[in-house]
């Protein structure tokens, strides 16, 4: 009797690992992801680590922002929307011509298409680089 009670949590013991092993490696996926999307399109000017340090950042004015304190300057609270439309660009300002940071929205869009499906890739592309900034905040 006890041997098969140990039996039966050893199985689920087992199971549930098995259950979890996808969705831990699915997490570790998407940060993979995320970072490396950061890397490919804006280490370039705001550095690997996000401080606004990047390779052509020394010559540029204004700087590139520091990502690393956007959720400090905002009570400690990452604003998440704001940045998204930041990057995005379109809705804002920048959208009109500052050619400091690029208008990622037109990027993404001309690297996707103009279709709905191509506005879903432009989000999804957005909402996972400004998953890695949150990832990056300072306390
Ligand atoms: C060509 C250089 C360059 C690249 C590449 C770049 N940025 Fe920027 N970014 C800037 C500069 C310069 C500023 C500051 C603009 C200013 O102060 O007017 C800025 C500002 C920002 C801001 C703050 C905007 C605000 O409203 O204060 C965010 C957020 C940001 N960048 C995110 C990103 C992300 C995410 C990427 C990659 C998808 C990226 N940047 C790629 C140059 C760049």
């Amino acid at each position: 009797m006890k041997r098969e009670a140990t039996y039966r949590f050893r199985l689920l013991f087992a199971s549930a690992w098995l259950a979890l092993i996808p969705a831990v490696s699915f997490a570790a996926d998407s940060a993979n992801a995320a970072k490396a999307a950061y890397l490919q399109y804006c280490s370039a000017c705001h550095g690997e680590g996000g401080k606004g340090d990047g390779v052509v950042s020394q010559l540029m004015r204004p700087k590139p922002t520091d990502l690393t304190v956007l959720a400090k300057e905002n009570n400690g609270e990452f604003p998440f929307a704001k940045v998204m439309a930041s990057i995005d660009g379109r809705q804002t300002l920048r959208a009109h011509g500052d050619p400091n940071m690029p208008v990622w929205g037109e990027i993404f869009k001309a690297d996707t298409g103009a279709s709905m499906a191509g506005e879903g890739a432009i989000r999804g592309k957005v909402l996972l680089i400004t998953d890695h900034l949150k990832s990056i905040q300072q306390k």
